[in-house]
């Protein structure tokens, strides 16, 4: 038996939806780490498409029993909750050169509050290189094709969603 501390990776982010690339980078972290926790923003000042608890359900639905991936919210400093979640890691995929801006500010805003927490980055599979949350909401809304883009149950619940209600503009971004 083992008695070295487990390594524990946080996967934060929006999640509004969940896309095959999410899915793609917590796989990754899922064989590199003892448990990853999946935290799914709360982000007060933004206006999800879809409320928080059912982007909880999603990742649910798609990690259902699978070891070590689980699911939770936070909000507020993405390194308080880290910490409080004794997480050594954050983990962030990088799509492109375009990603990258964004996320080493981040990564050093991050570092520059908790030291001790290294980001690492990872890169999806070619084919979810260009898929982004805010894509697959409008090219969903304006009638395109999402298959294979987001898992089975983002486009379900799209559709809907759609039914109930058109997804409006403003909501897309
Ligand atoms: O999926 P997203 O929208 O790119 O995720 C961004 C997220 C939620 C990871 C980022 O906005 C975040 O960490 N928010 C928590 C607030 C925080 O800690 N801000 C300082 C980060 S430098």
């Amino acid at each position: 038996m083992s008695t070295s501390t487990p390594r524990i990776a946080v996967c934060p982010g929006s999640f509004d939806p969940m896309t095959m690339g999410h899915v793609d980078i917590i796989e990754r972290a899922a064989r590199l780490y003892d448990r990853v926790v999946v935290a799914v923003a709360i982000n007060r000042d933004k206006t999800p498409l879809f409320p928080v608890d059912e982007r909880v359900a999603i990742v649910q639905e798609v990690f259902a029993d699978r070891s070590p991936v689980e699911v939770d919210t936070f909000d507020g400093l993405l390194v308080e909750y880290a910490r409080h979640k004794h997480a050594s890691v954050i983990v962030r995929g990088l799509r492109a050169v375009s990603d990258f801006e964004y996320e080493f500010q981040m990564a050093l805003m991050n570092r520059h509050l908790a030291p001790e927490i290294e980001t690492t980055f990872m890169m999806p599979a070619e084919q979810y290189t260009y898929i982004s949350s805010r894509l697959i909401k409008e090219v969903f809304a304006l009638g395109g094709q999402i298959d294979g883009l987001v898992p089975p149950t983002v486009e379900q619940r799209l559709r809907a969603r759609r039914q109930d209600r058109p997804i409006p503009h403003a909501r897309l971004t």
